[in-house]
């Protein structure tokens, strides 16, 4: 396994600090969109081979981590989550992992909100991490188990208080009337709270973790060839089949 050696050449997070976003409306936009179509990279940057990788795909993603944070790419630990609604229609957005280990992957998010409905009726996920600048993605699939309220609740403590009232005061994805009805359930949310009185865990928050039955891990390479080699079991008490998938 090639891992990079260092960031050079990557644009990191800082490098966009300062720059704002042009303010102006949507429809007085002058500019030409690019054509995506257009949009071409040349991919190349490490490469995949199965002699290289550990038998265990959670040491694979450890090394892949460490060399996605020491690239300097922003959010390294976002991930794109997919759920099963109840009516069977796939959901996917974004959340940040907040832990790993032989037990799973752990996100943090509203048990009341359609990904926490979603989970509820079918516990199963799908998670990417698109990891761009090195091109590289980590592709994972497995049952989904909700953390212990214990969990929960250390997490939840390590949190800045501006969040943990965030938490209080969002009924994730319902519909809100407008920003200042979001503004008075914030404010809500502080004077029931006021400083110097700690933020317990909302009711309706909470954890999860991913127990992998694949993983995938997808590097990019010339010519569109890429290497992608997946991990599978159908029990944990099994050894991980390992196997190569066509790009
Ligand atoms: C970079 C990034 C990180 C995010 N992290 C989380 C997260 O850890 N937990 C969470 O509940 N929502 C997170 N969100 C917001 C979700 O993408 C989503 O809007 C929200 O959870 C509601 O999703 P749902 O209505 O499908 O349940 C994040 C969004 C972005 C762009």
């Amino acid at each position: 396994m090639e891992l990079l050696a260092s960031g050079a050449g990557i644009l990191a997070h800082d490098d966009l600090a300062g720059r704002t976003l042009p303010a102006r409306p949507w429809n007085s936009n002058p500019v030409q969109p690019p054509d995506p179509a257009a949009m071409r990279e040349r991919y190349g940057r490490s490469s995949l081979v199965e002699a290289d990788v550990p038998a265990d795909p959670l040491e694979l993603f450890a090394a892949w981590f460490v060399d996605v944070v020491g690239a300097g790419v922003a959010e390294p630990n976002a991930m794109v989550l997919a759920t099963v609604s109840p009516q069977g229609r796939p959901e996917a957005r974004t959340v940040l992992l907040k832990g790993y280990g032989g037990d799973g992957l752990r996100f943090f998010t509203h048990t009341s909100s359609a990904k926490g409905v979603a989970l509820a009726a079918r516990p199963v996920a799908a998670l990417v991490f698109p990891w761009h600048p090195i091109e590289r993605q980590v592709r994972v699939t497995g049952e989904v188990v909700a953390l212990s309220v214990a969990e929960v609740a250390e997490y939840f403590a390590t949190r800045p208080r501006e969040s943990q009232l965030g938490a209080w005061a969002s009924p994730q994805s319902e519909v809100v009337a407008s920003r200042e009805d979001l503004d008075r359930l914030l404010a809500a949310a502080q004077e029931r709270f006021p400083e110097g009185v700690e933020v317990p865990v909302p009711p309706s928050w909470g954890g999860y973790r991913v127990v992998p039955d694949t993983w995938e891990f997808w590097a990019g390479r010339p010519g569109r060839m890429h290497d992608r080699l997946r991990y599978r079991r159908t029990a944990s008490s099994e050894p991980w089949h390992l196997e190569r998938l066509a790009p």
